[in-house]
This record gives structure tokens, sequence and C-alpha cells, in this order.
């Protein structure tokens, strides 16, 4: 079978390999093998590969955070899946065409759902729906700032917050996307710019803010900050830009604004596993009736993951780059 994986760290359209590894033969009873049906490329797996993510691991590596498979056989002692379920594996490792899970780190999805959107399920969805929850008590009629917004976290964001009646002011990098981000339920888009306080206050009527979501680090935070309301909440989980985040002492000291992180792997490590089930159940069942959405620009089979990296590594895309390593899904 074919794996994706790299033995140096570097580019990853330079250094990203398909290789044929032995099958994973059958399952011990606790297991269950699945055939994967599709994985994305997110920026924290070319990180990863970069050698710029929190972990660096021992080389030769495989990785992928998520994805999206079929099981093709259990053990006995798995409880509550069947051969030819669609599952969520919760662990990593899943560049791969087919592996074997513990039927305990399984989530079972609807198989009458998109396969390319539930492959995008277990990362971002979950980072949106925590970050909106966990760091200030909105209320319906509040608002929330974040920027990267068209991202697959952004998107996420949008339709979430719409669902629970919060208005969000959406920051992007370039011209051309606001038609796009309204039309998913956000308030109101905005380009970055050094103004960009002035521009949301005149945007949202002088809305008091209270949370700002940013994935882009360095002075985009100070800009965040500017739009903020006194001891606002600012959670930073992604460094897009590069550069650390940053804030100004009149931030801090005057407007007293609490700046914090947000990383899902110590978010899920915390929660019990039923907690866990419970909230993928709720986002996979709002993919399945269609409110939880991201676009898709292009898949490709395993065998060009160097190429599929590239294209991922680009940015100014319309949407996540996936990869299919069993061909199309049915
Ligand atoms: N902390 C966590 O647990 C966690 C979990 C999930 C995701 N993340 C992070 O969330 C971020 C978004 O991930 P994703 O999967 O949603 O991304 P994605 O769908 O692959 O989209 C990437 C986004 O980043 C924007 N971007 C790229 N470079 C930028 C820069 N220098 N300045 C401003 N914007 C830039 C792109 O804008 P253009 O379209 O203009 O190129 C695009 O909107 C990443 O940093 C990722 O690592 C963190």
């Amino acid at each position: 079978m074919k794996i994706a994986q790299f033995a140096a760290f570097g580019r990853p359209e330079d250094v990203l390999r398909c290789v044929e590894v032995d099958d994973v033969g059958a399952p011990a009873q606790d297991e269950a093998v699945i055939d994967v049906l599709a994985f994305p490329i997110n920026p924290a797996d070319l990180l990863t590969v970069e050698g710029r993510y929190a972990v660096r691991p021992p080389l030769p590596a495989r990785l992928g955070a998520e994805c999206v498979g079929r099981v093709t056989a259990l053990g006995r002692d798995v409880r509550g899946l069947a051969e030819g379920d669609l599952v969520i594996p919760l662990d990593r490792e899943n560049w791969v065409q087919r592996k074997k899970v513990k039927g305990a780190q399984l989530v079972k999805v609807s198989a009458n759902v998109d396969p390319l959107q539930l492959a995008m399920l277990k990362v971002n969805p979950p980072t949106a729906h925590l970050m909106m929850t966990q760091y200030v008590d909105l209320k319906p009629g509040d608002w929330l700032i974040q920027d990267a917004a068209n991202s697959g976290v952004g998107h996420c964001l949008i339709r979430l917050a719409k669902a629970a009646g919060l208005r969000t002011v959406n920051v992007v990098r370039r011209e051309g996307l606001a038609d796009e981000l309204v039309a998913l339920g956000g308030d109101v888009v905005v380009v970055d710019g050094p103004d960009l306080g002035e521009r949301v206050r005149d945007a949202t009527q002088g809305a008091a803010i209270r949370l700002a979501i940013d994935a882009v680090g360095g002075t985009q935070v100070v800009r965040l900050g500017d739009c903020l309301a006194e001891e606002g909440t600012i959670v930073n989980y992604g460094l897009l830009s590069g550069e650390n985040p940053q804030l100004t002492g009149h931030q801090t000291v005057f407007k007293r604004l609490r700046l914090t992180g947000f990383w899902l792997v110590p978010s899920l490590q915390r929660m019990a596993p039923a907690e866990i089930r419970s909230m993928y159940e709720m986002l996979a069942g709002r993919v399945a009736e269609g409110s939880l959405h991201v676009p898709v620009e292009a898949t490709y089979p395993i065998e060009e993951i160097a190429r599929a990296a590239a294209k991922a590594n680009a940015y100014r895309r319309t949407g996540k780059v996936l990869v299919t390593p069993n061909g199309t899904p049915k």
C-alpha cells in the first residue's frame, strides 16, 4: 500500500514522497482497519514537514492530522461499528491508503455525506467551535472579529457564529472575498490595513467587540486589538505571517487587552471521551445538513502528494486541497 512520508525537513513540495510499504494486515481484537477515502492538506501539516511545528517527528516520518475512512475489517471487541461505516480517526498519521486504528479512537459519521467534507471535520470545525465558546461568554447579537476569514477555520467560524446568533467581522488580506463570506453569513468583511480599527468601528456602528480570533500573528494582532473594546480577549491560534503576535503597551496597560492561545491538541486531551464524541456528532450533523461546509479547490491522488502540497502551500486559493488515496470516493 502507499503512504506519504518525508525523510528530511524542507519545502513540502521538495521532500514529500509517496512510498510503498507493507500492508497493515488483520486488525487486533480492539482495532479496525480503514481505507482512507480523503485527507486535507492543512497548514499544520506543511509546517510539520518544514520542521516548524510544535512537534518535530523522528525521520522518516508519516504525517496527517485528519482523514475520513471506511471500515474494511473489525477486531472482535470493537463495538458500535460495522464494515462499510465511515469513520473519523482521532489519531494522527492519516496520509496513507489504509491504516489500523483502535476502535476507541474512531468516530462514526453518516455515510450519506460528502466524504471530502467529512475529511475536514476533525481539526477546523472544533477549533472554530471551541474558540468561539470557551473564552468569552458571548450572547446572541454580540460581535466577534477574526482574521484569515476566508480560511477553512474562518468559514467554519462564520457559519457556527451565524447559527449561534453572533455577528462577525471578517478580516481578509485581499480584495474580492466579501460576496462569498457575506453569503455564508458574515456580517462585515474588511480587507486588512493600517486603519482597520476605524473602518471596523464605522462598519459596526461602534459596537463593543470583546473577542478577536487570530491566525496570523505579528502586527495583525495590534490591528485586531485596535478593533476591540477595553478588556477584550484575543485568541491566537496560528502564525500565518511567520511572526510572533504583538500588542502595544497602550493595548496591554491602558486598554487591558488579554492575549491568549488556542491549540486543539491539549483542548481535546482535557475533554472526556463522551464530550469529544458529542462535539463531533454535533459538528458532523451540521456537515450533514449542509450548514457547515468548506470549499474545495482541488483533489489529487496520493502519488501526486508533492504537487498537492505545492498547491496547498501556494495560498490565495479558492478552497482546501485534498488527497483521495484510494481514488475518487464513491
Ligand atoms: N491552533 C490550532 O489548534 C489550529 C487548528 C486548526 C488550524 N489552525 C491554524 O489555523 C490557520 C488556518 O488554517 P486553515 O486550515 O483554516 O487554513 P486554510 O484553509 O489552508 O487557509 C489558509 C488561510 O491563510 C491565509 N493566509 C496565508 N498566509 C497568510 C498571511 N501571511 N497573512 C494573512 N493570511 C494568510 C490565506 O489567505 P489567502 O487566501 O489570501 O492566501 C487563507 O485564508 C493556520 O495557521 C493553521 O495552522 C490552528
